[in-house]
């Protein structure tokens, strides 16, 4: 199995590409210079041309409030490209994997979200990942796409990242505590799309969208008090609402993804996310 991978510098890329050398699984990971997403044409080439089984898109325009501001380019990432990258793909017969988000949900009610919830996005990220979604799905053929959330690793831009940062300069913060979620290793995103690369290698992968997020659900609140947990000197956490936190991009309230289709489909559990964040900060501190 050879893997053609959009995305190189990612948290999820990254990732990847530790895997796919852990396991011995070729892959060519394509960075912004090799494949802009923005050449939604060009992208298709790459898939068009490529010798390898299996397509993935780890890249995406995730910057959540600057889309508010964006949203012709973010649409051209996260839409229409993913979009001509499914078309190549299944011109070529080739199993397409891409990933999505659970912003594409409204935030609302205490019951996680199913994968055959309707979607009603609320910010421009969310609605340009929706609508990648529903090309991919218009296309058919053989693709998955993984629903994921609250996505950390310990590099790139994400929220164990900046805890750390700041919790390095303040005493207190202030953290959002009705906002619930379920933080995701990139680590275990990467493990989700490599088991489901084999299923299709093997003639057994299953098309559709399908959740994928850490478990237990946790607020933002929550999840800043495990990242300081035990650590000297660490700020106080201040639970606070999210109207005290405006923001350019509306967040979901309720971001909590129900995962046992995945299970069920591809034997695939969902991540404790407390033992990822075990691994991302022993990785921070070794790289202090
Ligand atoms: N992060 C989260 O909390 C979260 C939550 C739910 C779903 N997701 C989804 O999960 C997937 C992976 O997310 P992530 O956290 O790994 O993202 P990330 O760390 O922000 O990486 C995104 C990658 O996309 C690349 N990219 C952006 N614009 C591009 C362009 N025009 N051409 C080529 N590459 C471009 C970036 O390239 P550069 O390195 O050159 O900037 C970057 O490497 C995305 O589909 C995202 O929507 C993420």
């Amino acid at each position: 199995m050879r893997l053609l991978v959009f995305g190189k510098n990612g948290q999820v890329a990254q990732e990847l590409a530790l895997a796919c050398a852990r396991d011995g699984v070729p892959a060519r990971f394509l960075s912004r210079d090799d494949a802009d997403l923005t050449l939604p044409m060009a992208c298709a080439r790459e898939i068009s041309e490529t010798d390898a089984d299996i397509v993935i898109n780890a890249a995406a325009y995730t910057a959540v409030d600057a889309a508010e501001e964006n949203r012709p380019r973010a649409r051209l990432i996260n839409a229409i490209t993913p979009s001509e990258m499914a078309r190549a793909a299944q011109g070529r017969d080739l199993p397409f994997l891409h990933i999505s988000s659970d912003y594409v949900f409204d935030g609302s009610g205490k019951i996680p979200w199913r994968e055959e919830d309707r979607p009603d996005p609320q910010g421009v990220y969310g609605r340009t990942k929706f609508a990648g979604e529903t090309g991919i799905q218009a296309i058919g053929g053989r693709y998955a796409i993984l629903r994921t959330s609250w996505v950390f690793s310990a590099h790139g831009t994400n929220f164990v990242r900046t805890m750390r940062r700041l919790g390095g300069s303040h005493d207190a913060l202030n953290v959002v505590d009705d906002q619930r979620g379920g933080p995701t290793p990139a680590a275990a995103i990467a493990e989700a799309l490599l088991r489901m690369a084999s299923a299709f290698h093997a003639g057994s992968g299953v098309a559709g969208i399908f959740h994928f997020s850490g478990a237990p659900a946790v607020s933002w609140a929550d999840f800043a008090c495990a990242i300081f947990a035990g650590q000297a000197n660490a700020p106080a956490i201040n639970r606070i609402p999210t109207s005290a936190y405006p923001t350019p991009a509306k967040r979901p309230l309720n971001s909590v993804l129900d995962c046992r289709k995945i299970f069920k489909t591809y034997g695939i559990e969902q991540p404790d996310w407390r033992a990822g964040l075990r691994e991302v900060l022993a990785r921070l501190e070794a790289e202090a």
